[in-house]
């Protein structure tokens, strides 16, 4: 039987969450859903159920996923071979074909399923959806050769962010729907892009002044030079370690997006481990949080 004193703790934790609720009553918070939380079953189902519940608790929940690992295994299936510039999928035409049929055909409608079992009402989206994201075909410079003068990359149909319409997340939040969003945009020829999920996330925040865009991935934080976890920083710290190479790889999306929202308006943005069940809950309604936290 459940002694008395814990009962009591545990409505301490409601008592603890009750500010965090009040704060974010009919607030947007996008979620970029990736990494390890995306690929481990029983941290599939606890992050649908943080969704459901934080619209339960008056919270406007946009989620934004990734799929990357996901992608590579079907390319390698159908014998494929990836090849990245600059950490960027180089995307011909068989390649978006993938991406598309991966991305929202698959992995959206395998995270709306999930949420709507746990009885949210999610709705999933592309870019393509009232043209959601509106992308360019993305330039990149970069020498060809050590030392040589910048050359114009050609990476297919890799896309930067050109609009976010708005409409649609509107309509679809104000409704008590969740929207899941997959990291493709369309061109002005109704042409497919493939864009960075970390990138659009934080488009999508801006363009819906978010109070807080969180970023779920596969560490417990940004790390210093010693790995050790990084509570808060600022864009100045950022750009630092950004320059000394402390932050690096798939972090460089991440952060540049959560700069990208802290200009637009977005009070706070978060890295969070996914590996943590409910590490949306723990970074949203307790004192301390956990993960960084980067801040204005
Ligand atoms: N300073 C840093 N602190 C923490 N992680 C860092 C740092 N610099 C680089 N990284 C790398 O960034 C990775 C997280 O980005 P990654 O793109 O691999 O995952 P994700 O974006 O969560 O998932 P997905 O790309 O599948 O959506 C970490 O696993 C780590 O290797
Ligand atoms: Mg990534």
């Amino acid at each position: 039987m459940v002694d008395l004193e814990t009962q009591i703790q545990k409505a301490h934790t409601l008592v603890e969450a009750l500010p965090y609720l009040q704060r974010l009553a009919n607030k947007t918070v996008v979620v970029k859903y990736g990494g390890h939380a995306m690929t481990d079953e029983a941290l599939r189902h606890s992050f649908a159920r943080d969704m459901v519940l934080l619209k339960c608790v008056g919270v406007r929940p946009v989620v934004v996923h990734g799929g990357g690992p996901q992608i590579d295994a079907t390319m390698k299936r159908l014998g494929i071979q990836a090849q990245f510039v600059a950490g960027l999928r180089v995307t011909d035409a068989e390649t978006m074909d993938i991406v598309e049929m991966v991305l929202g055909g698959k992995l959206n409608k395998e995270i709306v399923a999930l949420i709507n079992l746990h009885g949210g009402q999610a709705v999933g989206l592309s870019g393509k959806d009232a043209n959601l994201i509106v992308a360019t075909k993305k330039q990149l410079y970069r020498p060809l050769t050590p030392g040589g003068p910048p050359a114009l990359i050609d990476l297919g149909q890799v896309g930067e962010v050109k609009t976010i319409n708005t409409g649609i997340l509107d309509v679809l939040g104000s409704q008590g729907f969740i929207p899941v969003i997959s990291p493709t945009g369309v061109g002005e020829q109704g042409e497919s892009y493939n864009i960075n999920a970390d990138t659009v996330a934080g488009d999508i925040a801006a363009a819906l002044h978010a109070e807080k865009l969180l970023f779920l991935t596969d560490v417990a934080g940004i790390l210093d030079g010693d790995k050790k976890l990084m509570s808060t920083l600022n864009p100045e710290d950022v750009h630092t370690l950004t320059r000394n190479r402390v932050i690096d790889g798939g972090m460089l999306p991440k952060v540049e997006a959560c700069l990208h929202a802290l200009t637009h308006g977005v009070a706070k943005t978060h890295i969070i481990d996914g590996r943590v069940p409910h590490s949306v809950l723990l970074e949203l309604f307790t004192e301390r949080g956990i993960g960084t936290e980067l801040v204005r």
